[in-house]
């Protein structure tokens, strides 16, 4: 079953979002496989963002992003890295879309609230990066057979 990185970036664990953002992507009918509140050290972050190292924004990004704890997590269903990147909306909060997680609590693509990977092959690298095998549980949800066909 497809799998996607998420993490709730330093402004959404500070407003107080994680909740919202947990049961979004519970009510939708994801599966939560992993889940951890950690600081994040400047390697992690650097390594995280590796394909914007050339870019304007890497430092301040990069420095954003250790400069609170951040909720990273995996979740599991079809097609999930798509509709993920669905449910969080465009990367500047002020284009989401009304409904997205960006677009409903965002106003500024410095502080847009959330991650999430950005392809399938980005999604096994950030969960390889981010977890350890056994901080991840596979699981069946009983309600599996009500959310699939
Ligand atoms: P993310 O990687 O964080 O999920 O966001 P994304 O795919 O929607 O956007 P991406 O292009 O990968 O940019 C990564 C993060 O860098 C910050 N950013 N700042 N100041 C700027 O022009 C600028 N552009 C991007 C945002 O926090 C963005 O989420
Ligand atoms: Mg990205």
């Amino acid at each position: 079953m497809e799998r996607t990185f998420i993490m709730i970036k330093p402004d959404g664990v500070q407003r107080g979002l994680v909740g919202e953002v947990i049961g979004r992507f519970e009510a939708k009918g994801f599966t939560l496989v992993g889940l951890k509140l950690m600081s994040v050290s400047k390697e992690l972050a650097e390594e995280h963002y590796d394909v914007h190292k050339e870019r304007p924004f890497f430092g301040s990004l990069v420095e954003f992003i250790c400069s609170s704890p951040v909720v990273a997590m995996v979740w599991e269903g079809e097609g999930v890295v798509a509709s993920a990147r669905k449910l969080i909306g465009a990367t500047n909060p002020l284009s989401a879309e009304p409904g997205t997680i960006r677009g409903d609590f965002g106003v500024s693509v410095g502080r847009n609230l959330i991650h999430g990977s950005d392809a399938i092959e980005t999604a096994q690298r950030e969960i390889s990066l981010w977890f350890n095998e056994k901080e991840l549980s596979s699981w069946e949800p009983t309600v599996k057979t009500w959310l699939y066909e």
